[in-house]
């Protein structure tokens, strides 16, 4: 099938990531183009649309964000998936409130009626000496909250694309498909995780 992977970085891990992506796509025989939002791609004639993106103070990166309100209409009717770069990936409750984790997917699923059928959360990476000193003194109160230090650190893992490359593609053809504009109150009564457990079955 033909798939668009559709992503912005600033320091690069996410082009790793969608590089490594694209490839585990092909060798499953699959046809993928890679543009960066910032050039303004259209996803409409596209079997499958990959959002990539890292996770800025607290959030996907506001381009990618930006692109998809641009880009909402024809992203309705195209089955998506994504995957945001982080280094909180556990994620932590405050006073209550979730942040971090698959908490900053948010924004994401809710940009949508017919939301990302699949996404989720990948290791990235923070070298203080490549940073610019804004994105370094925020980055020092970033981990001060979580009672770290700011180093030279990788959470990324060739195993965590490939294991989204593969979900993404186990779960595409149910449900990916199935949900479609006006049919999203199906979707709500719809036992999801008993579907995931037979789709998984399949795997052996
Ligand atoms: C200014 C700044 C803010 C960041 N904010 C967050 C954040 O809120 N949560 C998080 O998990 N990671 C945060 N990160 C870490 C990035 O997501 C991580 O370094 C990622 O690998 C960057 O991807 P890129 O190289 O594609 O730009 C931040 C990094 C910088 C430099």
């Amino acid at each position: 099938m033909k798939v668009l992977i559709a992503y912005t970085t600033r320091y690069g891990t996410t082009e790793k990531v969608v590089g490594l992506a694209k490839r585990l796509f092909e060798d499953r025989g699959h046809n993928v183009e890679v543009r960066r939002v910032e050039d303004d791609p259209s996803p409409a004639g596209y079997d499958l649309v990959i959002l990539g993106a890292p996770v800025y103070r607290d959030g996907p990166h506001w381009n990618l964000m930006e692109w998809v309100e641009r880009h909402k209409g024809e992203l309705e009717d195209v089955p998506k998936a994504f995957f945001l770069v982080a280094m909180h990936l556990a994620g932590s409750v405050f006073m209550g409130k979730l942040h971090g984790g698959i908490a900053y997917a948010q924004p994401l699923v809710d940009a949508f009626e017919v939301p990302p059928f699949y996404g989720t959360l990948i290791g990235g990476e923070i070298d203080p000496e490549k940073l610019s000193d804004e994105d370094r003194r925020k980055m020092r109160r970033f981990y001060a909250v979580l009672g770290e230090k700011l180093e030279k650190k990788s959470l990324f893992s060739e195993k965590d694309v490939d294991a989204f490359v593969r979900r993404t593609l186990l779960y595409y053809d149910w449900f990916g498909k199935h949900f479609k504009r006006g049919e999203v109150e199906k979707a709500k009564n719809f036992d999801f995780m008993e579907k995931v457990r037979e789709l998984e079955r399949t795997l052996g």
